[in-house]
């Protein structure tokens, strides 16, 4: 079964590779297309892209380190990404994260056990005026109260 898993990323992979080519430049395209398909980057995945773009794992697991976006280990179907830089966090981040984690019974940057919800950080969305504010899978919520994040969670769950 394992070699069945592992043998259907490699194809997948090397699907990838055709598709965008086995430079450098290729690395960040086919980690995103990965990245959308399985919602993470396995090691074995790491691994093999690192084999078909010859080039050193670690600077592949550098990338997915780097970029929020990009992820090791198994996500939620639902990825909420609440603001953590300054002008949120003056808003009222924390108030929000301590009610959201509440909520969820997790910490930030953990998943909950039924896989449904990940929590996370990230940096500005570009809604500094209208902050705290977090971004569920690819909608953004601004002027956040630990109520309203509340409310908003509760329509993924
Ligand atoms: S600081 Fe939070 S959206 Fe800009």
């Amino acid at each position: 079964m394992l070699v069945l898993e592992k043998n259907s990323i490699t194809e997948e992979l090397e699907g990838l590779v055709k598709e965008h080519g086995c430079e450098r430049s290729a690395l960040m395209p086919i980690l995103q297309a990965v990245q959308r398909k399985h919602r993470y980057i396995s090691d074995f995945a790491q691994q093999e892209i690192a084999r078909l773009l010859d080039i050193h794992p670690v600077e592949v697991f550098s990338v997915i380190s780097f970029y929020s976006f990009l992820h090791s280990e198994p996500q939620g179907r639902n990825i909420v990404r609440l603001c953590r830089t300054i002008v949120c966090d003056l808003a009222g981040k924390e108030e929000i994260e301590k009610a959201l984690m509440r909520e969820l019974k997790i910490n930030a940057g953990e998943t909950t056990k039924d896989k449904k919800i990940t929590l996370e950080h990230t940096n500005c969305l570009g809604m500094c005026d209208q902050g705290p504010a977090m971004m569920v899978n690819d909608k953004i919520f601004t002027k956040l109260t630990p109520e309203k994040a509340v409310e908003i969670i509760k329509t993924i769950k």
